[in-house]
């Protein structure tokens, strides 16, 4: 029988973080995640990633979440809002499958956690993909989408590989806000993310904060929604041609944009430091030099930089990094294809668990 399955059998999954290439900034309805604007972004590969292991067993008398190794208190009502957000999809997903029993989760991040590289998309995605499978309720690629959404809003981009689209819906229940692939991984195997780490602390100000306060306050965001909707459908054109040249100035203008509608919040949020702006400069030398666009530079809630550029000209984006003396690492990465069920490497010890 499908319930008894289930029960101590431990799922592992392993998911991706996505950049946007234009960016999700502002909530139509906070409780939903609706967006304000359709976005657009790549999924990484593995080369970051998180693992994520699940396993409901009457072992345990509440449910238990781990991530990096810190037990988070997602049964206190005043918990972080991402928090409530991962309860409150565990119970869902668990009452729709009819199993009643308690869950251990336990999710590790290869990268900085909550500094810009999505973490909470990558963790959001890869913990619905590991419940989905775990409790057996086969559902859909849209219907993952819609409830990592949930979770955390850029989350429903990393349910897919490739390039992706988060169209915002119109509906008030947010059932069409959901994210479609635009190009699989393999359809533009030369298109590359260097990410450049200047900053692995926890950011100040969190994005689920943030984007209320820039709609509330800042009057440079009017113009954000409709200027972003736009940009999506012209870069989404240009990625199909696989067109870096149609593309590169809308990825930078994007970031800017939405960065100048957070330093026009108030009181004001800049994720951007000193060595974020040295490498925005040191990447407009760069295409200057090379006499067209061959790098861009992304940045999300950091001020770590996503540098998107193509195989041929990965080499010179590190040369112009190296000179960069904040920088303290760089990871590259390409399409990646999106989670998975792995079948090796849990993170759960069964043994460790004991008698109820
Ligand atoms: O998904 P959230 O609430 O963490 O918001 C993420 C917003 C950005 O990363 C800044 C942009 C995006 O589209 O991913």
């Amino acid at each position: 029988m499908v319930l008894s399955m289930i029960e101590n059998e431990v799922t592992t999954a392993i998911g991706t973080p996505n950049i946007a290439l234009v960016k999700y900034w502002g909530k139509r309805n906070e409780k939903l995640n609706l967006p304000m604007n359709s976005s657009i972004s790549i999924t990484l590969d593995e080369n970051l990633n998180t693992k994520t292991s699940v396993m409901f067993t009457d072992k345990l008398e509440s449910d238990l979440l781990y991530i990096n190794k810190e037990k988070q208190d997602i049964n206190s009502l005043d918990s972080p809002e991402k928090l409530r957000f991962i309860k409150k999809t565990l119970e869902f997903m668990r009452n729709k499958s009819g199993f009643n029993k308690k869950a251990l989760i336990v999710s590790e991040n290869s990268f900085p956690t909550s500094s810009g590289i999505a973490s909470s998309a990558s963790g959001g995605a890869t913990l619905v993909f590991a419940l989905s499978s775990a409790l057996n309720l086969h559902l859909s690629k849209r219907e993952m989408s819609i409830i990592a959404r949930q979770i955390s809003g850029s989350a429903c981009r990393s349910v897919y590989g490739g390039v992706v689209e988060w169209r915002k819906g119109k509906k008030i229940d947010g059932s069409d806000s959901y994210a479609k692939q635009v190009i699989e991984p393999d359809y533009w195997n030369e298109l590359r993310d260097i990410i450049a780490i200047v900053d692995g602390t926890k950011k100040k100000i969190s994005s689920s904060l943030g984007h209320q306060a820039t709609i509330a306050t800042s009057t440079l965001y009017k113009a954000r929604p409709k200027h972003a909707d736009a940009e999506v459908k012209i870069i989404k054109e240009a990625i199909k041609r696989r067109d870096f040249q149609g593309m590169a100035e809308i990825i930078m203008k994007d970031s800017n944009n939405m960065h100048a509608t957070m330093l026009d919040t108030w009181p004001p949020i800049m994720y951007l430091n000193d060595n974020s702006k040295e490498i925005i400069y040191a990447i407009h030398e760069l295409n200057d030099k090379k006499n067209k666009y061959v790098a861009a530079y992304t940045f999300d809630a950091g001020a770590n930089a996503h540098i998107i550029t193509t195989a041929d000209y990965a080499d010179d984006v590190f040369d112009v990094l190296k000179g960069i003396s904040g920088i303290k690492s760089t990871i590259q990465s390409g399409l990646g294809m999106g989670p998975k069920i792995k079948n090796n490497g849990s993170l759960i010890d069964v043994d460790k668990l004991g008698p109820k």
